[in-house]
Parts: structure tokens; C-alpha cells; sequence
């Protein structure tokens, strides 16, 4: 059977499937209203056709393949996918850091096309400024905008206080945990009021416990501020705990699989890990993933290095 008709199998299975997750309009009245919210919002992020080549060994690796999607104003939208699937290199083209080899990205109508203070990014590896303080790496954005100083101060302070670091405002970033680290890179994206924050894996490099809390630090902050979330990550337990939808990625060509829209309720709490909705979503990602998986790569080739007779296994 093609990958194709073993996916649309999938997407019809029968709700006795643990992994299967019904599209809102057959879901409870208060998801149904809560996506009927969303798609009544205008489009902030247009994805059309988007298609990225590199050169790569003699060879040409086609690292994004027809990647269409849009994402409403003030969604929170998850982009899953194994590695190697695009996902980098499709936040980069919406943030202007790189050119497509086809298709277009749009914000709030207009064409990307080079960075641009309507889109913040946020990485995983800690960026700060080590020579600024908190306060200082905020400010960063809205000096180069034209403020000055003391207009730039002005703007930043709410949004270090937003992120509970009023105390350390004039802390320098070695004196920070990687938690507080992330949560300037938040404050510093969010200062100049962009229409779009671009996340790549920004938690990835966090222990279990702060990344925990900074994913709930992360919806109290969108609960408050008019920003649209395109958040990269290939934790499926992040992308159900924070989305309202996810792309599910697969890789060689990298392109899109399926976008689901999750059924958990919000206000997103712990408890809702353990709850049937959040099972069947995590389900239905790990069965399109899954299945995505190279088999032939999944044993390393690799020769006994040790005489010992003693096995370990
Ligand atoms: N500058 C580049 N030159 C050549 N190939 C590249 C370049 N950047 C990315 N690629 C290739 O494009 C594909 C997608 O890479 P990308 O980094 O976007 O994947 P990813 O989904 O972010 O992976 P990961 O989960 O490991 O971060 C990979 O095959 C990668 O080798
Ligand atoms: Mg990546």
C-alpha cells in the first residue's frame, strides 16, 4: 500500500482506535467553539507551497517539499517531526533568515522577505547578549528600532517583569539559570511587539522539571499578549500541552503529513497528561511518525570492540 493510502486508512479509523482523534466539529461543544473562535480570526501566517533545496554532498537534498499551512492570529500552532524533516529550515524561512527555493511565506499579508521586528525568534541555544544585563538584552530590539535609552528602558521593563525577572534586571546572563536564560530570550523576542514569535526547540536543552515550567510559563505568557506561536519542537508531549494545532512533519522530502487539531481543553493544565484526549493525540502522532521511520537505519553498524566474553545483555 503507498504511504498515502495507509495515512488516509488512518485518518479514518474507527473511535474505537485508541489513537484516533475526531476533527473538532465532532468534538465536545466547547472544543467545536474554541476552533470556530480561532478560524472566525484573521490568517497572521500564510505558508504556500514552500519548497527549500540545498546542495549537499554532490547530491541535492530537498529539505522542505510543497509545505502549505496557515496559522490565525494568536494561535499557538506545534510543528513536530522527526529529525532532518525541515523544521529548522522552515523557521528560518519565515523568519527572513533564509530564501526559499520556491513558494511564498506571508505575514499579516506581506511577502516575507528578509528578517523584519514583525517576527521574534527564539532558539534553543541560549543567545543572550553576555556583555548586556537582563534589562540590557531586552532593550536590545527596541535601541535598534531608534528608541532611546530611556524610551527603550521604558518599553522593556514591563516585559522583564512580565517574565518574573524584576529582581534581576541588572543581573548578567552567566548569573542565570538556563530556565531564567530562556525566559529573557521570551522577554527580548516579545519587547518589540511582533505579530509573529518563531520558537526552535527553545526548551530543548532544559531539564524535565524547568522545561515543565517554563511550557506553562510560556501559555500564561500567549494568554496575555497578541502573538502568534509557530513553535518548532520533536517532543510530542510539548506540542499536545501547548498547541491548538500541529503539523506533523515527515522527512526526505520533508513536507507536511497531516495537521491535527488538539482536542485538549483549555486552560491546559498538568493533570490533562494523564487525560483520555491527550493520550489519543499523543497516539496519533507517534502512529504518523511512527510510520515515517526509516527501518534500515534504526541498528547502527557497529563492530565488536572488546574481547570480554562476559555480554552486558
Ligand atoms: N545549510 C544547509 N546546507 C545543506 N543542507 C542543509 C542545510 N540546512 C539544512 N540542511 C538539510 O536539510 C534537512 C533539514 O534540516 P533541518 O535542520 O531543517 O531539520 P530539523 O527538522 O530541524 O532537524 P532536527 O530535529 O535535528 O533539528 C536535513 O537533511 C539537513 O541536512
Ligand atoms: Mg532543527
Amino acid at each position: 500500500m503507498s504511504g498515502k493510502l495507509e495515512l488516509a486508512s488512518m485518518a479514518t479509523a474507527p473511535e474505537t482506535d485508541p489513537a484516533f482523534v475526531p476533527e473538532h466539529r465532532r468534538q465536545s461543544a466547547a472544543v467545536r467553539e474554541r476552533f470556530a473562535r480561532l478560524y472566525q480570526r484573521p490568517v497572521t501566517l500564510e505558508i504556500a507551497g514552500l519548497t527549500k533545496s540545498f546542495e549537499a554532498g554532490g547530491g541535492i537534498v530537498t529539505a522542505l517539499q510543497d509545505v502549505s499551512f496557515r496559522a490565525h492570529r494568536r494561535e499557538l500552532i506545534c510543528v513536530i517531526g522527526p529529525s532532518g524533516c525541515g523544521k529548522s529550515t522552515l523557521g528560518r524561512i519565515v523568519a527572513g533568515l533564509d530564501e526559499p527555493t520556491g513558494g511564498s511565506v506571508r505575514v499579516d499579508g506581506e511577502e516575507v522577505d528578509g528578517p523584519c521586528p514583525n517576527r521574534g525568534m527564539v532558539f534553543q541555544g541560549y543567545t543572550l547578549f553576555p556583555w548586556r544585563t537582563v534589562l540590557g538584552n531586552v532593550m536590545f530590539g527596541l535601541e535598534v528600532s531608534g528608541l532611546s535609552d530611556t524610551a527603550a528602558e521604558q518599553q522593556a521593563m514591563p516585559w522583564v517583569e512580565m517574565v518574573g525577572l524584576a529582581r534581576f534586571a541588572t543581573s548578567y546572563p552567566y548569573q542565570l539559570s538556563g530556565g531564567m536564560k530562556q525566559r529573557v530570550a521570551i522577554a527580548r523576542a516579545l519587547a518589540t511587539n511582533p505579530r509573529l514569535l518563531i520558537m526552535d526547540e527553545p526548551f530543548a536543552a532544559l531539564d524535565a522539571q524547568t522545561r515543565a515550567q517554563m511550557q506553562d510559563y510560556l501559555l500564561q505568557i500567549w494568554r496575555q499578549v497578541d502573538v502568534t506561536i509557530l513553535f518548532v519542537t520533536h517532543d510530542l508531549d510539548e506540542a499536545v500541552f501547548l498547541a491548538d494545532r500541529i503539523v506533523v512533519m515527515g522527512a526526505h522530502p520533508g513536507r507536511v503529513l497531516e495537521i491535527v487539531e488538539v482536542p485538549v481543553p483549555r486552560p491546559r493544565e498538568v493533570a490533562h497528561f494523564e487525560s483520555p484526549l491527550f493520550v489519543a493525540t499523543k497516539k496519533h502522532l507517534e502512529k504518523l511518525i511512527h510510520h515515517e521511520r526509516p527501518k534500515d537505519t534504526d541498528r547502527l553498524p557497529i563492530v565488536r570492540m572488546t574481547q570480554v566474553g562476559d555480554d552486558v545483555e
